[in-house]
């Protein structure tokens, strides 16, 4: 099964690299719905014995009481709403663990579940509603199980947006994460953004600040000392309030890589010399 999900972007809160992938934390309900029975008569976005969940979350979109009832009937089953089938009772289940399954539930939107078919295009469009986000694609593949149980593997892959806010970067090294930008940056400070594939890509656009340094930011492969393929000469904007935008070329590598965005000032004085808000992948 493959699947498409937007995640929009939360300020303040650092995005998911490419490795942290695995460890999004997914909804509680989500886990305790994986670990019960459930996937043996619903699916997510098809009929199946039971109702489609997506079906489900739409049904009750705008029922105040979903939570009670939905809940009630998750633990004591029943029948009568969707067809002839009945659904089992899960006494196991208390009222709390109940409600987070219907809570995750109603999060379900047939966007959200969307499955792709196993090959061809999709278009992305998530992130014109709400800029700056990151698309996780995942693919979850079971065999036919044999004498054992099925075994089950998932890959994901994590498609970010062409402009990433400074503060998202996947580590920093003599940086201050600021809420909304990078800032005490000094000579040989660095910050790394995982997994970037620049296939296509010309140039990257830094928006910036520095009240009176002028510097080099160099752009490494796979370590801050490894290969440069982008240098920009950056200039002292006067104030540290006023942010311009500059331009630096890139040339592609090949490949995903780790890029090390590495900040150079041989000459003292040589502290405070940057504030990135964001920089953009340009092709
Ligand atoms: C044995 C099959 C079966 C299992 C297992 C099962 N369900 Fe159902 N479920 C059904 C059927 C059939 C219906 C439709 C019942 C109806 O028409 O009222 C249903 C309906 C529902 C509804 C909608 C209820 C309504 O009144 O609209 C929810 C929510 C739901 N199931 C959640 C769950 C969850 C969560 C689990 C696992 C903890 C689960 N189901 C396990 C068969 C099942």
């Amino acid at each position: 099964m493959i699947g498409l999900h937007y995640m929009p972007r939360i300020s303040g809160q650092p995005q998911m690299g490419h490795q942290q992938i695995t460890a999004v934390p997914a909804h509680p309900g989500k886990l305790l719905m994986e670990s019960s029975d459930c996937k043996a008569c619903h699916q997510l976005d098809k009929k199946s014995v039971g109702p489609a969940f997506v079906e489900v979350a739409k049904k009750y979109k705008g029922n105040k009481d979903f939570l009670k009832y939905l809940s009630s009937k998750i633990i004591k089953g029943g029948g009568g709403v969707w067809g002839e089938h009945s659904m089992a009772a899960h006494p196991q289940l208390s009222n709390v663990q109940a409600g987070e399954i219907v809570k995750y539930i109603m999060t379900l939107t047939e966007e959200q579940a969307k499955s792709l078919p196993q090959s061809g295009s999709v278009a992305l469009k998530d992130h014109q509603k709400q800029p700056g986000g990151n698309y996780i694609l995942s693919a979850t593949y079971t065999d036919g199980g044999g004498q054992a149980t099925p075994l089950s593997g998932t890959a994901f892959l994590n498609l970010r947006a062409a402009r990433v806010q400074a503060e998202d970067a996947d580590e920093v090294r003599n940086i201050g994460r600021q809420s909304s930008a990078l800032g005490s940056i000094h000579n040989k400070s660095w910050f790394l953004l995982k997994g970037i594939d620049l296939t296509g890509i010309r140039s990257i656009t830094y928006r910036y600040s520095s009240l009176n340094r002028d510097g080099i930011l160099e752009v490494h492969v796979k370590s801050s000392k490894g290969q440069v393929i982008s240098t920009l000469n950056f200039k002292q904007t006067g104030d540290w309030s006023k942010y311009i935008e500059v331009t630096a070329p890139v040339t592609d590598p090949g490949g995903k890589n780790d890029l090390y965005f590495v900040f150079k000032k041989d000459e003292e004085p040589n502290q405070h010399m940057f504030t990135l808000d964001w920089l953009e992948f340009k092709k």
